[in-house]
């Protein structure tokens, strides 16, 4: 019996693609969307759109009671210590361009950011421009051979120039979980600050950002099966109050002169200008939506569902796995065979995956890979997605070798 997904008919998204005769395996690039979420974008739009925080008419009060019902609820949901240690912002990649500007001002020439060896673009070229621009060393943390960040080599790196540490909680391309609390451990015995890019990692699990002791996280709604141009910057009480603001306009000022200004201090400070207003209030629905679902069940579907996509992939000759995977996604190459010209025939046969470098180009080049094709996976996927995908696999590789 293939596995089933018990939440598949909640996607509207998934059922039209199975019907074009698309299987979706693309999911950490974008999730679909639960029909409550289509429920909520639509009600918003089409009860009368207001803009928030500006009004005291009906329509603007009503819009800011839901939006400010969201930073509540991402708040619960991050278990953060208060809704305003939640920033909106566009997604992962805005927070962390906030950040690097943000902070800009604590770093001084010759002190260290440290990143590691497998992060996305989004959590490199922000410290690496950044670094440029202060005169800082940017120092990469080693992996080892499942893909995990090496700690003997973090030990020995994270040191007393260390200002900050900016690591990915679970990685887009090797799909392994960090080992966070033990880098977020020498980070704070150096007195560095931390950033999380939980973009992956706030997919698969619910994680408790207080106990984690993280001073900033990031992470976005669209992967999150919520709408697209929204993302939650979370930043410890402390360490927002040491952010200095970064774009400016409407709703982030105090008072304003023709010279001069002050600034209110976050959350809003740093949601300069109209912000997503229905996409943060559909995001709010999509986390009711996440929270009614039995979190037990989930985990162990996305855990089967992953051991079925391993095993398959294992069994299969001239298939190497980059790393040792454990959740969400695999990704692969096979021997003697170009990932485009793989992922070409995969999609002729209408199985959605992603191919090439996955905005992470130097984890590829370490790899000595031009790239490599991704299989990713959501909570509505089944076993009859990932039978489609090996059928096609198979079909492929009979061609191409
Ligand atoms: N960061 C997304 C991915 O890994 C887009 O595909």
């Amino acid at each position: 019996m293939p596995l089933t997904s018990p939440w598949r008919a909640d996607f509207p998204g998934i059922l039209a693609l199975e019907a074009e005769g698309q299987t979706y395996l693309d999911s950490a690039a974008t999730a679909q969307k639960p029909q409550a979420v289509l429920d909520a974008l639509l009600g918003y739009l089409a009860s009368g759109a207001a803009n928030v925080h500006r009004a005291q008419h009906l329509p603007g009060e009503r819009a800011t009671r839901a939006f400010e019902a969201t930073r509540s609820k991402a708040a619960q949901w991050l278990n953060a210590a208060c809704a305003e240690e939640i920033i909106f912002t566009r997604g992962s990649t805005e927070s962390l361009n906030l950040l690097a500007y943000g902070l800009e001002h604590l770093l001084q020439p010759g002190e260290q950011i440290v990143i590691s060896a497998l992060e996305h673009h989004a959590n490199l070229l922000p410290w690496q421009q950044l670094a440029r621009r202060r005169g800082l060393e940017l120092v990469i943390l080693p992996l080892d051979d499942t893909g995990m960040i090496d700690l003997n080599q973090a030990a020995r790196l994270i040191g007393p120039r260390t200002r900050l540490l900016a690591v990915s909680q679970l990685s887009n391309v090797l799909g392994r979980w960090q080992p966070l609390s033990k880098l977020l451990t020498l980070a704070r015995a150096h007195g560095a600050l931390s950033v999380v890019d939980g973009a992956q990692g706030a997919v698969h699990g619910r994680h408790d950002l207080q106990a984690l002791g993280c001073d900033f996280y990031v992470c976005s709604s669209h992967k999150l099966y919520g709408p697209d141009g929204v993302g939650l910057l979370y930043g410890r009480g402390e360490a927002l109050s040491q952010l200095r603001h970064w774009q400016f306009g409407g709703e982030m000022v105090l008072d304003a002169d023709y010279q001069q200004a002050r600034f209110r201090p976050a959350p809003l400070g740093f949601e300069a200008g109209t912000p997503a207003v229905s996409a943060v209030i559909a995001l709010g629905a999509t986390l009711d939506w996440l929270n009614s679902l039995d979190q037990a069940a989930l985990l162990r579907h996305e855990e089967a569902l992953h051991a079925e996509l391993l095993a398959g992939l294992q069994a299969r000759h001239g298939v190497r796995l980059l790393g040792e995977p454990q959740l969400a996604l695999a990704s692969f190459g096979v021997d003697g065979v170009h990932n485009a010209d793989l992922a070409q025939l995969l999609s002729e046969q209408g199985i959605a995956v992603r191919a090439g470098h996955h905005c992470a180009m130097p984890l590829m080049k370490g790899l000595g890979l031009s790239g490599a094709i991704r299989v990713s996976l959501g909570l509505y996927n089944d076993g009859n997605d990932l039978q489609r995908f090996f059928s096609a696999l198979d079909s492929a590789l009979e061609l191409l070798r």
